[in-house]
């Protein structure tokens, strides 16, 4: 890794004394092949759009392309994300913060968990709670502490509640995992006084914030004056301090999945322990696809990359208000939802007779009605029935939103009817028949 001054700038939390055991024992290690044996001689990639710009990769940066790299990602890459993150979220210059390149967020998150926790450590979940990392910590034997979310996001009265009634002889958590921005798959966004109210629990109970905010620049407000500001925004306003907010960015939703690129942003001496890993693990990020990015943001420029993010925002904008209105055609008085505020993700009650779970009923009449959505099981931490199911607009042309409602409705419908009919052959429904008979006959 290339060297990261960090020189601490006012009030710093050092993030080091909660780092696990495990993370120390990583050492480093890359020894560079000859490129006159590789097969490529240019890479060339065509915009999207009516002027077919087409970016051409001179020699140099095809170079740095095919070879390999810092594990901490291109130098040229974490300088513009840097800026980006100064220009996005109105913070001072990278000196106590940094970023580093992954293969994708989901990489780095997981390796963010490593730095700060030991297999069986707790953990806090913002809940529901995206499944891809509830899953690899249920693998590490992590303790998955839920923290209930509502309209307005993770809810910080649970998460001080939780905290209050931590037993005394156990360890608290040192990380909270939450998905401020569209949640995956909630579809809800936090408020800044939320926000700001975890912040506060964070320093007063000494743990990291874990801000995954996949789906930030999917946000529906247009005007970004009335979002939300992010946690690693508001941390110096509300705590006075920086230091406790890893960031993770991903480039899958803007600009492409399969490139696999997510940023992490955060302080130096948690980034570095990030970059160790990766040292050790899989050396680093694509070089390839890292300096294909990059030249697309050189291209763009800062304004240029906010510009696409808004068009994209808008194409999923228009995706959801249709998934909204088809939603409100068949699904009124058999499900409750909350209209998505960012992202991709419509996260329905259904109104299910007492005791019925979508697991059960997606994973039976479902399947034989071709209905495609995740049951809502699937994002609680601590498996458990649940009515919720979580539909991806993302994909969906309208004409098939409209029939997924529909047989969503059929669906719940069909559950009721066979309640009843279930009902009808009990002995309470049949003493009531009897009754109701002698009434009308007396
Ligand atoms: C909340 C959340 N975090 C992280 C990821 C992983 O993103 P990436 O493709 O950058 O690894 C996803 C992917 O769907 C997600 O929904």
């Amino acid at each position: 890794m290339g060297s990261m001054a960090f020189e601490p700038e006012g009030l710093v939390f050092d993030p080091a004394p909660l780092f696990s055991r495990r993370v120390q024992r990583w050492e480093p290690g890359a020894s560079k092949p000859n490129p006159e044996t590789f097969p490529f001689s240019k890479i060339s990639i065509t915009l999207n759009g009516p002027e077919e710009k087409t970016l051409v990769l001179d020699e140099a940066a095809l170079a740095e392309a095919l070879q390999y790299g810092l594990p901490a990602g291109h130098a040229g890459l974490i300088k513009w994300f840097e800026g980006l993150q100064q220009a996005v979220h109105g913070v001072g210059s990278a000196t106590t913060w940094t970023c580093c390149v992954g293969n994708g967020s989901q990489e780095l998150i997981h390796k963010a968990f490593q730095v700060f926790t030991d297999p069986g450590d707790p953990v806090l979940l913002e809940t529901p709670a995206y499944p891809g990392v509830s899953a690899f910590l249920r693998a590490d034997c992590h303790e998955l502490v839920e923290v209930c979310s509502g309209a307005d996001g993770i809810d910080p009265s649970d998460l001080e509640q939780v905290l209050a009634n931590w037993p005394e002889t156990r360890r608290l958590p040192k990380v909270l995992y939450t998905v401020p921005t569209g949640s995956n798959p909630t579809g809800r966004s936090c408020t800044e006084m939320n926000k700001a109210r975890i912040l506060r629990l964070a320093k007063r109970y000494n743990f990291m914030i874990f801000e995954d905010d996949a789906y930030y620049f999917l946000n529906f407000e247009e005007d970004p004056s009335q979002r939300a500001r992010s946690y690693f925004a508001l941390e110096q306003e509300v705590n006075g301090e920086t230091g406790r907010v890893m960031r993770f960015d991903s480039l899958s939703k803007i600009v492409s999945s399969g490139m696999r690129l997510g940023i992490l942003t955060g302080p130096v001496p948690a980034v570095q322990k990030v970059v160790k890993i990766t040292e050790n693990i899989n050396l680093q990020p694509s070089s390839t696809t890292q300096v294909l990015a990059l030249s697309l943001f050189r291209h763009w420029g800062y304004t240029g990359f906010v510009e696409h993010c808004a068009k994209a925002a808008d194409f999923y904008r228009q995706k959801r208000d249709a998934f909204a209105a088809a939603a409100e055609r068949h699904l009124k008085g058999r499900a409750t939802w909350e209209v998505p505020t960012a992202g991709m993700f419509f996260w329905l009650k259904l109104l299910l007779p007492a005791g019925k779970d979508s697991f059960e009923l997606l994973s039976k009449k479902g399947i034989e009605n071709r209905i495609l959505a995740i049951p809502g099981m699937a994002f609680l931490p601590n498996t458990r029935k649940a009515c919720q199911l979580r539909a991806s607009y993302s994909l969906v042309s309208e004409p098939d939103m409209d029939e997924a409602c529909r047989r969503i409705a059929r669906l719940v419908d069909d559950a009721w009817r066979d309640e009843f009919a279930q009902y009808a052959k009990s002995e309470a429904c049949q003493e009531v028949l009897l009754l109701t008979a002698r009434k009308i006959t007396a």
